[in-house]
């Protein structure tokens, strides 16, 4: 038994680790479940004033010692960091934030005025997987600046417009560890669950015996395929993903779930696992496209290995074009496998209620989770109600269900809140990635460089389930040509079944893979012409009224040429500055039904803002507010966000796709200026008391495979030319990121979307992979390949601004992706000025960083 202290209080504690015990024992909320190894610094803690992780501190060396946490930080400290953190956008999703605080504090405690390496490096234990650091280095500045100048000045009793740095509103209960994730929430006579997976990849699962794990003490019950209520096969767009596998039924990856166990404590729940006697025959697993379309090979779903929803665009004539090209080169490219990375690992309560069932869960979209855990339990979806929690990052990675159904079904079964908690290790395991895929690109030109034919064949790898492997694989195909003009385009795409980890949804969806294929073709193209790597993207990018690839006409707000004239200046600086161009859209579009709905209600002298769309960290709250507070005039302090929740607030939709600014935000927009028109007869917000706006906005846009000459196929494009510059050692020392993402709500917000889509680019580009042997993923959270603060060079963003507001939301545009798209490329470029090689496939070999591969 350990005597301690946990901030001031004494503590008396026995075998363990302290993250354990803070979090089980204390209900300490500050410090988060990341990796559970040491690795990400969510968990991070003083010790005696040293900044150590709680999740490797066992509890028998802390006798005599002082724990401090963010909870523990006096009134002044709470208030200066809760400030700095917000003042400066350093916050997103805020899973890593009060971990980071922490490790600043051991800083400013010993170093009142630190220069910005000492920042960077007193951060190094932390990994933020959303900001890419810049803004959380200004944050700590700031604070420091606080700290010796006594400022904190009150931001929120003011009217905001668009366009001005608001500070986020979400920022003081995430900088604090007040703000709640799902793993923060417990509820009385809660059990804990577990869930049993697929050994191996492949396997005839014969039978699944529960009788011994249910006689065990502690359980409550053991689940398996017979105890699905209702439909057992879940998916977004395609129902393949079986709730559980039925015996009789082959798994087809390690994440597939055989049995669910709901204990009383979560390690009889565990324990459990070990008891379940499973009875199978392992099956030669596909583990690759080629295994999976062999003549002959298993077919692992009923409708083959080939994914149903198959791309092709076509406009012109390519054979003939490619003909008549004065250039044409040929290439096939090669993408990695990638892990989201997101900091916070899956996790849903689940609470009988009458009448129904709540879950309490950080996804991407409550009534999508409603939709698939009411289908499973045969219930109307009234009967269901999703609560969000704060969502610790998604990047994509929290599309699919992954626990909430689990949760629901144990708690449906037993009558009690069961809780239901992915490990790190599992949630590698179990969640979709990025698509590894095989790009054959074929690129002819004119003699002046104008692009005038791209013959290009894609092949995705989407894993044992479709999730949203068709989408991606349209995204990567519609966007393949990225934003030059080309006249004739031949673009076939196919997406295949493996017995890998499934791949989905994952910011850039698919065009960051097609970029780096696009991109590459263009330098072979100006090293042909003998023109520079910036003056062949010069000669093909669309300006407004231009054709773009997909057939769609490039709208006003196009200032693709623009961002690439902004680039000018850092692409000419060095020899080494490698350049790329990039486009993604946003909203669904492709005919898709896209729509947000949003109500504003007026009570107690205040305006709430209803809507589901979910804020994995982008920034919902303070864009929905801003523009509230722009349009009517009111005080930041007289607006608040209502969390996702689907007793409470209209659809929006998923977020994904960089759509919420666009769709939630116009939304918003318009109920702002009725309540303003309101406001202007009634005089003040008490005399409007109970009134409610509400709006939607939808976008029609057309199908794939339209008959139309140009088609809409989304509503809006961004736009971007990204470039890094290599020093002399071949490290990366300079970023500058142009881009047109249209008129920036919040400019805040905008600059840290792409600050750490930058960030996640250098990883996608140079060191990060989610390797697999055999069908087992072979990753750790630390081996992932992620960037600490130490290693980010300075990131200088421009952003390129249209003259007009446009019709929709004052013409801002979606970002959330865009700034993913250009890295790889440009950094590929960059080596390839640097030493002569030509690189085909990521993550890039041979460079400095190949080392953390
Ligand atoms: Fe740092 Fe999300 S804000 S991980």
């Amino acid at each position: 038994m350990s005597v301690f202290t946990v901030n001031g209080r004494r503590v008396e504690a026995g075998e363990g680790v302290l993250l354990d015990f803070l979090r089980d024992e204390l209900k300490i909320t500050s410090a988060k479940r990341g990796c559970g190894e040491g690795a990400c610094g969510t968990c991070m803690v003083l010790v005696d004033g040293r900044a150590m992780r709680a999740c490797v501190v066992s509890l028998d060396g802390l006798a005599g010692k002082a724990v401090l946490t963010v909870e523990g930080l006096s009134e002044r400290e709470k208030a200066v960091y809760a400030w700095a953190f917000g003042r400066t956008g350093a916050v997103q999703c805020g899973f890593c934030t009060p971990g980071m605080v922490i490790s600043a504090k051991a800083l400013l405690d010993r170093r009142p005025d630190p220069t910005r390496p000492e920042v960077k490096e007193a951060l190094k234990g932390n990994i933020c997987r959303c900001t890419g650091y810049v803004k959380i280095e200004e944050a700590v500045l700031f604070a420091a600046r606080a700290f010796r100048e006594g400022l904190v000045p009150d931001e929120a009793s003011r009217a905001w417009k668009i366009g001005e740095p608001m500070p986020r509103v979400d920022a003081a209960p995430k900088v604090l560890g007040a703000a709640r994730f799902a793993d923060d929430f417990s509820l009385p006579s809660m059990l804990h669950g577990a869930v049993l997976r697929s050994p191996v990849p492949r396997a005839l699962i014969r039978s699944i015996d529960v009788s011994a794990a249910r006689a065990l003490p502690g359980v409550v019950a053991v689940l398996t395929w017979k105890d699905v209520p209702g439909r057992r096969h879940l998916g977004h767009l395609v129902q393949d993903w079986p709730v559980l596998v039925a015996e009789g039924e082959e798994s087809h990856y390690v994440g597939d779930a055989l049995a669910l166990v709901a204990a009383e404590t979560a390690p009889a729940a565990r324990q459990a696992l070990e008891a379940v006697r499973l009875d199978y025959e392992v099956l030669e697993p596909l583990l690759s496209p080629e295994e999976a379309l062999a003549p002959g090979a298993p077919q692992i779903h009923p409708g083959g290995n080939l994914v149903d929803v198959q791309t092709r665009v076509v406009r012109g004539d390519v054979e003939k074009a490619l003909a008549e090209a004065a250039h044409v080169v040929t290439r096939t490219y090669r993408t990695q496998r990638v892990e989201h990375a997101f900091l916070e690992p899956e996790s849903a309560l689940a609470e009988p209620v009458e009448g129904g069932l709540t879950v309490i869960t950080g996804g991407q979209g409550v009534y999508d989770d409603r939709r698939g855990i009411a289908a499973m339990l045969g219930l109307a979806p009234e009967r269901v109600r999703i609560v969000t929690a704060l969502v610790g990052g998604g990047f994509g990675g929290k599309e699919d269900l992954s626990v909430q159904h689990h949760a629901a079904l144990m708690a449906w079964i037993t009558g009690r809140p069961v809780k239901l908690t992915l490990s790190r290790d599992e949630s590698l395991r179990v969640h979709p990635k990025r698509h590894p895929m095989t790009m054959e690109y074929t690129t002819g030109c004119d003699g002046e460089g104008h692009i005038t034919a791209q013959k290009i064949r894609i092949t995705s790898d989407t894993g044992a389930y479709a999730s949203l492997g068709g989408p991606v694989l349209q995204r990567a195909c519609t966007h393949a040509t990225g934003p030059y003009r080309t006249a004739n385009v031949d673009i076939e795409g196919r997406g295949v079944y493996t017995n890998n980890v499934p791949c989905g949804a994952f910011r850039g969806f698919g065009v960051t893979q097609s970029a780096f294929a696009l991109e590459s073709q263009l330098n072979l193209l100006a090293e042909a012409l003998g023109i520079s790597y910036w003056e062949i993207r010069r000669r093909n990018v669309v300006v407004a009224g231009d054709v773009l690839g997909n057939g769609q006409i490039a709208g006003p707000d196009t200032m693709m040429l623009e961002t690439l004239l902004a680039a000018k200046e850092a692409y000419k600086s060095s020899p080494y500055a490698g350049i790329a161009c990039g486009m993604k859209n946003s909203g669904l579009g492709v005919g898709v039904p896209d729509v947000s709905r949003v109500r504003l209600e007026v009570r107690g002298g205040q305006v709430t803002v209803y809507t589901s769309a979910a804020c994995m960290g982008q920034g919902i709250a303070t864009m929905t507010s801003q523009i509230v507070s722009h349009v009517t005039g009111l005080s930041l302090s007289k607006i608040v966000h209502s969390g996702a929740d689907t007793a409470l607030t209209p659809d929006a939709g998923t977020s994904t796709a960089s759509r919420q600014t666009v769709f939630t935000g116009e939304a918003t927009r318009r109920c702002a200026e009725e309540l303003r028109s309101d406001l202007a007869s009634a005089g003040d917000l008490e005399a409007l008391e109970g009134r409610t706006y509400y709006r939607e906005f939808s976008f029609e846009s057309d199908p794939m495979g339209s008959d139309k000459a140009h088609p809409v196929s989304h509503i809006a494009y961004a736009f971007a030319t990204q470039v890094f510059i290599l020093d002399e050692s071949g490290k990366v020392c300079r970023v500058v990121a142009c881009h047109d993402s249209g008129r920036p709500i919040n400019p805040l917000s905008v600059e840290g979307q792409i600050e750490g889509g930058v960030v996640m680019g250098l990883g996608y580009a140079l060191t990060e992979t989610f390797p697999m042997e055999g069908g087992l993923p072979r990753a750790r959270y630390g081996t992932l390949g992620l960037w600490r603060a130490t290693e980010i060079p300075p990131i200088e963003v421009i952003l390129v601004e249209p003259e007009s507001e446009g019709d929709v939301v004052f013409g801002a545009k979606g970002v959330g992706e865009i700034a993913l798209v250009p890295p790889a490329p440009a950094i590929a470029l960059a080596y390839r000025r640097f030493d002569g090689k030509e690189r085909t496939e990521l993550p890039l070999k041979e460079t400095p960083y190949s080392r953390k591969i």
